[in-house]
Parts: structure tokens; sequence; C-alpha cells
């Protein structure tokens, strides 16, 4: 079975999602930089690619690294509505939006660190 890498056509087009949500999540400036990066890495291993992040920082360790930042339902309601858009806005084909949809919410969703 091809994985998310292969379907979704590698590293240029993750580049691309990344690329799109940043420039879609840049109305909040403590989300830049540096970041764009370690998200293309991460996202890159997480569809079945290369493992560029944890070949630099090792094991991800996501719901700590995220700590510091309050995240509710709001934010990860944010954060799910600018992945979805640029994964529209790259042309990410309707069944693998779905279930990438569907991975990136129990992700998003686990990153809660509020209540709300
Ligand atoms: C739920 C809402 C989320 C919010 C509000 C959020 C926010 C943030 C913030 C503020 C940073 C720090 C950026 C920086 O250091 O410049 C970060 C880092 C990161 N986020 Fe998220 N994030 C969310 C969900 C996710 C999800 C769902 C994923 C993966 C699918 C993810 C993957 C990452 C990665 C890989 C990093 C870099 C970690 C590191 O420092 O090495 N985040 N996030």
């Amino acid at each position: 079975m091809q994985t998310h890498y292969e379907r979704l056509g590698g590293g240029d087009v993750i580049r691309k999602l990344v690329d799109r949500f940043y420039d879609l999540m840049d109305e909040d400036p403590d989300y830049y930089g540096e970041s764009r990066n370690k998200l293309f890495w991460f996202l890159s291993g997480w569809t079945g690619g290369p493992p560029e992040y944890i070949d630099r920082f090792g094991h991800p360790f996501l719901r700590r690294r995220h700590m510091p930042f309050a995240i509710g339902e709001a934010e990860r309601d944010q954060w799910m509505g600018c992945m979805i858009r640029a994964m529209q806005d790259v042309g990410v084909d309707a069944a693998m939006q779905q279930e990438l949809t569907a991975a990136f919410f129990k992700t998003a969703d686990f990153m809660r660190n509020q209540p709300g």
C-alpha cells in the first residue's frame, strides 16, 4: 500500500502544504519562523516519508512540547481550519483530505491542555 507521503506527491507537496498552512496562520504572531521547517520535517515522517524530524531532534514528545501554549477547543479548531484550507488550496485529493483530516484531528485534540 502506498503511504500518504507517496500519494500526496512527496516532499514537494508537503512543503507546499506547510507553506500554505503558515501563510494562513501568520495572522497569529506566535506561530512562525523555524516552525515551518519543524512542521515540514515532522509531517514528512508522520505521513510515512523520510523521518526528518526524528533524525534531527529525536522523539517529538508533541504533547509535552505544546504545554507552553494554552490549547483549548478554539485553538485546536483554528489549527484544523487552517490545515483543512491549506489541503484544499494545495489540491490534496478529496479522499486523502478526509483521511488526513481525521488523523490531524486526533493529534490536534490530543494537544489540548485547557478545559475549554
Ligand atoms: C491543536 C492546535 C495546535 C496549536 C495551537 C499548536 C501550536 C504550536 C506552537 C505555538 C508551536 C511552537 C512554534 C515554534 O516553536 O515556533 C508548535 C510547534 C509544533 N507543532 Fe503545533 N500546534 C497545534 C497542533 C499541532 C498538530 C496537530 C501537530 C502535528 C500534526 C503539530 C506539530 C507541531 C510540531 C512538529 C512543532 C515543533 C515542535 C518542536 O519544537 O520541535 N502541532 N505548535
